[in-house]
């Protein structure tokens, strides 16, 4: 499947069918006013109060990429160790009063979007997961679990070779379809016409 598959069934503009999630990254590092440019991208989504609750830890250079990279699931280990930037994304769980962050995960998905989007405009590609250590994170990068929720990994960097892909990933080293366009919005209550 190619890329020209992902048709838009309504006026869009092409930046959002056109990010996706590639596993074949390059060892090419990505620039560091580059990579401020992504957390600038996600300083601006919105929040909840503007409590603005996302948090990334980096990992840039060997030593801090080997450190998260461990905490990864071994089946993102094997693609995403080729990625020069490595990041987690967690969100507070509290407010400053100690009431519940209540819509912490939903805004640091937006944050997380607004990062994937500046990549692509920066000619990087970003790739979030959630598969890895989600229990072992804590004290491994010295989070205080109180206060922080650990979401989801992202690898960072420009697309590389998928040749060198394991088989399995060659096969899924594509941009994926989506569902029509009509199944996922409803007017009205749902069970009413
Ligand atoms: C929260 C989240 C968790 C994900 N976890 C993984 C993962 O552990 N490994 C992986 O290879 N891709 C992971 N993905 C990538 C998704 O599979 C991908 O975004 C989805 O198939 C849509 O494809 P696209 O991003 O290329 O449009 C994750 C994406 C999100 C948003």
């Amino acid at each position: 499947m190619s890329e020209s598959m992902r048709v838009p069934e309504a006026e869009v503009d092409p930046q959002f069918p056109e990010r996706w999630s590639p596993r074949a990254f390059s060892p090419r590092p990505v620039a560091e006013a580059d990579l401020l440019s992504l957390f600038e991208a996600a300083r601006w989504a919105p929040s909840a109060a503007n409590s603005q609750p996302w948090l990334f830890l980096a990992a840039v250079t060997p030593e801090e990429r080997a450190r998260f990279l461990a905490l990864l699931n071994p089946g993102n280990q094997v693609w995403a160790r080729e990625a020069p930037v490595l990041l987690f994304v967690l969100t507070r769980r509290r407010r400053a009063s100690g009431r519940a962050m209540e819509w912490g995960a939903f805004d640091a998905g937006a944050a997380w979007m607004s990062l994937a989007l500046q990549a692509r405009k920066l000619g990087l590609f970003a790739h979030a997961m959630g598969g890895f250590d989600r229990e072992g994170i804590y004290a491994a990068l010295n989070i205080p679990v109180e206060e922080y929720l650990a979401l989801a990994a992202v690898a960072v960097g420009y697309y590389g070779d998928p040749a060198l892909l394991s088989e399995e990933d060659q096969q899924r080293e594509h941009p994926s379809l989506r569902k029509p366009l009509r199944e996922l919005f409803h007017y009205g209550a749902l069970g009413e016409e």
